[in-house]
């Protein structure tokens, strides 16, 4: 019998990335996003693969309902979860003062309640079988303080902390949990999450999202506790591990600032 991934966020990017390696893998997928019409095209690119299997779930993981209609579902559909993405998430860009309260709280809802929620019921079922991978997909974000995007960057440090703790919670489980923490990356993420005119994205410098989930992918089979992808970006973790929190939040405001217009 094929073996279940649930992914969230698997609409575009990385996740989209995620589905294709899982996919390969012959898993039964369940792939969880907002935009109808791009589950349509997902469906319509994997659902008739003869050795995998695909169900694309609308839902919008900021609504604490929906939440729970998903993982009423896969209760319901009666499918033991073997492997757990977390990937969906959004940001808001601008000064924390001017930007919109209702689109931060519903950043934090998905980046942090609805993971938290969906972790906390399908890792249970993978502890008491005493097997099962997650992989959550935090940031380099989840490293420092992010002025201009402050919520974001927080929600990333939720994750990272979050995650470190509960996997030594399940240390001899048999159950592991991977975050895997990207760079700038080459998707629509960052022109979700801000007005258009405000920021120059240059995404010349930014790395292919398939590269990102396939790092991501070898470090969940592995069962490695944190994967890092690229060279600059671990050089990065370890510069902010070190140098004076305060300085280092400065620069990245002083840098931040230039690049909008
Ligand atoms: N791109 C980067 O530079 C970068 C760097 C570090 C980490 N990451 C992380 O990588 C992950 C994937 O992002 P990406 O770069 O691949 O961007 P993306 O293409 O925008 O993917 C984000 C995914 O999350 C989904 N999502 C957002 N809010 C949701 C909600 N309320 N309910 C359900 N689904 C929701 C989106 O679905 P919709 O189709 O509905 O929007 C989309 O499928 C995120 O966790 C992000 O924080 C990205």
């Amino acid at each position: 019998m094929n073996s279940n991934v649930l992914i969230t966020g698997a609409t575009g990017g990385i996740g989209y990335e995620f589905v294709k390696l899982f996919a390969a893998k012959n898993f039964h997928i369940i792939a969880v996003g907002r935009n109808q019409e791009e589950l349509d095209k997902l469906y319509s690119e994997f659902g008739g693969n003869i050795d995998s299997e695909i169900v694309c779930m609308k839902a919008d993981l900021s609504d604490k309902m929906q939440v729970y209609d998903l993982l009423n579902y896969i209760k319901g559909s009666g499918r033991e979860i073997d492997v757990l993405v977390n990937n969906a998430a959004s940001a808001v860009f601008g000064e924390f003062i001017c930007s919109d309260i209702e689109e931060e709280i519903a950043s934090i809802n998905t980046n942090i309640s609805a993971f938290t929620i969906i972790t906390k019921a399908i890792l249970k079922d993978m502890v008491r079988r005493g097997s099962g991978r997650v992989l959550n997909v935090a940031s380099t974000a989840a490293f420092k303080p992010g002025p201009l995007m402050a919520v974001y960057y927080a929600t990333k440090s939720y994750m990272l902390s979050f995650s470190i703790a509960v996997a030594s919670e399940i240390k001899d489980s048999g159950v592991s949990i991977t975050v895997l923490c990207p760079g700038p990356t080459k998707t629509k993420f960052l022109e979700k999450s801000s007005p258009v005119e405000l920021v120059n994205i240059d995404y010349s410098k930014m790395a292919d999202p398939a590269a990102v989930a396939l790092a991501g992918y070898s470090s969940l089979v592995k069962g490695k506790q944190l994967e890092i992808p690229g060279l600059k970006n671990k050089f990065n973790a370890i510069v902010a591990k070190l140098m004076p929190t305060s300085l280092l939040t400065d620069l990245l405001y002083r840098r931040r600032k230039k690049s909008i217009n």
